[in-house]
């Protein structure tokens, strides 16, 4: 972590403005409300990133309405590293703020050695959540998920844990990520037998992976649940980025975890510059299209997208000012998709 002493930011005042542009979606059939963008820490907030370059996002964010943070037990790197931090940015600018705020975590994805680092044991979920709490400085998050479906444990222990965490009021709502439709159905009728209901599925939807048009989406608007779906833009791929190379600071250079360079293929690039083009035309950018696409289906609660700079965060907002489509469009959009 490099923490630049030199140019520290002033105390915080969050802008008195910060609800006048945001726009808000029921998550399901629930109470909640969510921002229609909301802001994830998958990346950008480890201890190799930048604490204060974090902060300004986080303050950004908030200043323009985003009301919702989602975190993970194992986002960093280490892992661990972005509760971390946002629990010391928390600290510092958001704690008057803790009741405008929606913070979530998840569990379910290997986080410490031994058998009981990883999956849905209720062993595993009970245990990562305090220690996600500890790291936070938080008494409770408003969302907790299980991040994956574990094959090999009940569902009825994964989701019946997920229910006693909300009893225990460690967490105001429950979530599943990834889950298939079947499983999220079943999840369902689970919490209800518990006398609890599913808040939210965080899939992984964009204009470059509609799995959940294949049924989820149906599934959860039978149940009630709301949708977040995650990385909207393809890890930075759907944004003009990529068109003209191979930027120094982007994702695919600075960190070729989860995003590889040779993904970023000719083929994949020609679609993207035709996308490029109908945003143009729309006067939004690639970004900002992305996420007016995905947020045309009302199912969708909100587009969780992640940032490694204040501005893109306010580009990305700006997909608000234009989210309706015309049909001629969106045949071109389903045109190059399939294509
Ligand atoms: N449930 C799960 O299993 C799961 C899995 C993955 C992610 N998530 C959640 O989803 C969140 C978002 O995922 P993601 O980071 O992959 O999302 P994404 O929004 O698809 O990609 C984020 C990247 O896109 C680029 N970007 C964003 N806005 C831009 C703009 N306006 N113009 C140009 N480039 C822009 C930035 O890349 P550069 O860094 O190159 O600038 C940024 O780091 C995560 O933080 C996490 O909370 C959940």
């Amino acid at each position: 972590m490099k923490i630049n002493d030199t140019s520290a930011l002033p105390d915080y005042i969050a802008d008195k403005e910060r609800y006048d542009q945001m726009q808000f979606r029921r998550c399901g059939h629930s109470g909640l409300l969510l921002p229609m963008i909301s802001l994830g820490l998958w990346h950008n907030f480890g201890h190799d990133d930048d604490l204060s370059n974090g902060r300004k996002i986080l303050r950004t964010a908030f200043d323009l309405g985003i009301t919702h943070f989602d975190l993970a037990n194992n986002y960093g790197p280490p892992y661990g590293s972005a509760e971390e931090n946002f629990g010391r940015i928390f600290k510092r600018d958001f704690v008057p703020y803790r009741d405008e705020l929606i913070i979530s975590t998840k569990a379910g994805w290997d986080m410490w050695p031994g058998p009981y680092g990883n999956l849905g044991s209720r062993k595993y979920l009970i245990a990562s959540l305090d220690q996600s709490l500890n790291r936070m400085g938080l008494d409770y998050v408003d969302i907790f998920y299980s991040h994956r479906r574990d094959p090999d444990t009940p569902l009825e222990e994964t989701i019946g844990t997920l229910a006693d965490i909300l009893q225990q009021g460690k967490a105001l709502y429950a979530g599943i990520s990834q889950y298939s439709p079947e499983d999220t159905a079943r999840a369902a009728e689970i919490m209800k037998e518990h006398g609890r209901s599913l808040l939210i599925h965080q899939p992984r939807y964009s204009m470059f992976d509609r799995w959940v048009e294949g049924g989820l989406l149906d599934k959860l608007e039978q149940v009630g649940a709301g949708a977040i779906a995650f990385s909207p833009l393809e890890q930075g791929i759907l944004t003009n980025k990529y068109l003209s190379g191979f930027p120094e600071d982007s994702r695919a250079v600075k960190d070729g975890r989860y995003l590889k360079q040779d993904q970023i293929t000719s083929e994949v690039l020609e679609k993207v510059k035709k996308l490029n083009n109908i945003a143009m035309t729309r006067g939004q950018s690639l970004a900002q299209m992305a996420i007016s696409w995905l947020l045309k289906d009302k199912r969708i609660t909100s587009v969780l997208v992640g940032v490694s700079r204040p501005e893109q965060i306010k580009d990305n907002v700006g997909s608000l000012d234009r989210l309706n489509f015309s049909s001629s469009e969106l045949n071109a959009i389903r045109h190059i998709l399939e294509s």
